[in-house]
């Protein structure tokens, strides 16, 4: 309890010097952060372990609400039309990002619309299989999904979300179009992959993780340039051969444009103290992610990769042809 009071000591201090009119009382009800997926998937994983350390820092109930459809945009404009007031709240990622190249008639404007409070995590992405899919390794699943295209159905979930893009970088790598299975978030997803309905999936090792532990799915490749120390054993894309399909996930969490200064900054300073938390860095390790240093759970920080997210991923998007309206 020491731990904590020193915590809610630090953090009013903290929001005092943000010139802290109007936060010294914030928050005074529960603050609902919006998943924009369904529960269970990787993002869901995500809000709930900083949901849960936010609340030891707030000293009130940080809840989790999933809206889900149509890649995470749904969510997101829940929140971009919220109260301005820091109760209402959503952690998104690479998603918000390939929005505005993929939707043409967008219901918000990420940079306008949002008033970003701190990047959270970074969570590397793996391609992986229904336990009896016939390739044995990423270079002979290559080969299996050039000859078999019209056999592999590929899960993700919805246009824009990170497992969608994941996916789409690897048909553009392989030069081959499959058949693409949305679901309201890899959540389910996943388990469709378990129960072997559905052929392939790139999904984050937050999700992946478990069911590769329990050997309930194959596992080919992870999508970062090195392999990654919770499963090591696992190889690169590109120790496949395949190169320009690396993708990590990133994830930020806003509030809506408009929130006073003051509050974003007690906000700021909640996840700020939820990530440096031992147990909250342990839980994501196992998971094969990494929370963002202090330096990088700031609004300035999360407002600059995401306009460089927008930046990346038009020109990619472009090329791909692909839209999601
Ligand atoms: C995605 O973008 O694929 C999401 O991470 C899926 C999810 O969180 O359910």
């Amino acid at each position: 309890m020491l731990r904590n009071a020193w915590r809610v000591v630090v953090g009013l201090a903290l929001a005092a010097l943000a010139g802290g009119a109007g936060a010294q009382d914030f928050p005074k009800r529960p603050i609902t952060i919006v998943v924009p997926f369904a529960a269970g998937g990787p993002t869901d994983t995500v809000a709930r372990l900083v949901a849960q350390a936010m609340t030891a820092d707030l000293q009130q109930p940080v809840l989790v609400e999933n809206v889900a459809g149509s890649g995470g945009t749904v969510g997101a404009a829940r929140v971009a039309s919220a109260p301005a007031d820091g109760y209402t709240l959503l952690l998104h990622h690479i998603g918000l990002a390939s929005a505005p190249s993929l939707y043409r008639k967008l219901p918000f404007d990420p940079q306008r619309d949002f008033a970003p409070i701190g990047l959270v995590t970074e969570v590397p992405m793996m391609i992986v299989a229904r336990k009896d899919f016939p390739a044995q390794d990423a270079r002979d699943l290559v080969a299996y999904v050039k000859g078999n295209r019209d056999k592999v159905a590929l899960a993700h979930a919805g246009l824009g979300s990170a497992s969608h893009l994941c996916g789409m970088l690897f048909m553009t790598a392989l030069g081959t179009e499959l058949t693409t299975v949305p679901y309201q978030g890899t959540g389910p997803a996943m388990d469709d992959l378990v129960a072997k309905e559905v052929d392939l999936l790139c999904d984050q090792t937050t999700n992946t993780s478990a069911p590769i532990r329990a050997g309930k799915i194959r596992v080919y490749a992870v999508t970062v340039p090195e392999r990654i120390p919770s499963l090591p054993k696992v190889p690169t894309l590109r120790e496949a051969g395949m190169e320009g399909a690396d993708v990590a996930v990133w994830h930020g969490l806003y509030a809506p444009a408009g929130t006073p200064a003051a509050v974003v900054g007690r906000l700021a300073t909640a996840l700020q103290v939820a990530l440096a938390d031992r147990t909250v860095e342990a839980r994501f390790a196992r998971l094969g992610g990494t929370p963002v240093a202090a330096a990088q759970a700031t609004p300035e920080a999360l407002a600059a990769r995401l306009r460089q997210q927008i930046e990346l991923w038009r020109p990619i998007i472009r090329e791909a042809g692909v839209y999601a309206d």
